[in-house]
C-alpha cells in the first residue's frame, strides 16, 4: 500500500457493496479463520508462492487481519469466502504500465469449496467499479502466472488485456491492464 492510494480522499471503508449473491466488506475480527484457512491451503497456495504453516500463521494473524484501504472481504450468506485487493503495484516488481510503478492492482482469492460458481468474478467486478468511482480514469493491471487458467479466465472475463509476459518466481507471468468506464 502507498501513500498515493491512501492520501486519495475516499472514504475508507466504503459502506458494504452489495452484488447479486455478494457482500464486499472491510475485514472484522470474525475473518480471522477463514483469512488463515486461505493462507493455509494448499490448493490456494498453488500459483502464489504454497500455503504457509497453520501454526505459524495462528501466531502471527493480526486479531484483525487486513485492515487496510483496499483490503475486501467477500461474504455470501453471511459467511466469508475470499478476499479482493487493490494495492499499488511494488515499483520493485517486474511487469509495469508506467516507469514509475505503483499501478493500482487486483488481487484475489478464493477457498477451494467455492471455486467455479463465478463469485470470484463477481465480486472482482464490484470492486473494480468502485475503484473506478474512486479514481475515474485510472487504469488498473493485475499479475498472474499464465499456467493459471482460472486466474486467467477470470481476468479475461473482467475486462482486462494483455500487456506483457515475464519470468518471475520461476514461472511466466501475465501483466494486465484494464480501464473501466462506468
Ligand atoms: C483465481 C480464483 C479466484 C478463480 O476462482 P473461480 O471460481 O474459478 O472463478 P470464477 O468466480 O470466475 O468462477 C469460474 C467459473 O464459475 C462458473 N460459474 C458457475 N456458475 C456461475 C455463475 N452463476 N456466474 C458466473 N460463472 C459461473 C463459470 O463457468 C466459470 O468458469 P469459466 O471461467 O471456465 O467460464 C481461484 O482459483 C482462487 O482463489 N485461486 C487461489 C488464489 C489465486 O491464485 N489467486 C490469483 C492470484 S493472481
Amino acid at each position: 500500500m502507498s501513500d498515493e492510494i491512501t492520501a486519495h480522499p475516499v472514504a475508507w471503508p466504503p459502506a458494504p457493496i452489495k452484488t447479486a449473491r455478494l457482500v464486499l466488506r472491510q475485514s472484522e475480527a470474525r475473518d480471522r479463520a477463514a483469512l488463515i484457512e486461505l493462507a493455509a491451503s494448499p490448493e490456494v497456495g498453488t500459483y502464489v508462492g504454497g500455503a504457509r504453516p497453520r501454526d505459524e500463521l495462528e501466531r502471527a494473524m493480526p486479531e484483525v487481519p487486513g485492515r487496510r484501504f483496499g483490503f475486501f472481504v467477500v461474504e455470501l450468506d453471511g459467511t466469508t469466502i475470499g478476499v479482493i485487493t487493490l494495492d499499488r503495484r511494488d515499483p520493485e516488481r517486474k511487469g509495469h504500465i508506467r516507469p514509475e510503478g505503483l499501478e493500482p492492482e487486483l488481487g484475489y482469492m478464493f477457498l477451494p469449496q467455492v471455486w467455479g460458481r463465478g463469485y470470484a468474478t463477481e465480486a472482482c467486478a464490484a470492486a473494480l467499479d468502485w475503484f473506478v468511482d474512486a479514481h475515474p480514469g485510472e487504469p488498473v493491471v493485475l499479475s498472474t502466472q499464465t499456467a493459471h487458467e482460472a486466474s486467467m479466465s477470470v481476468a479475461a472475463k473482467l475486462g482486462f488485456t494483455e500487456v506483457e509476459r515475464f519470468e518471475d518466481y520461476g514461472a511466466e507471468q501475465w501483466l494486465g491492464v484494464c480501464s473501466r468506464a462506468r
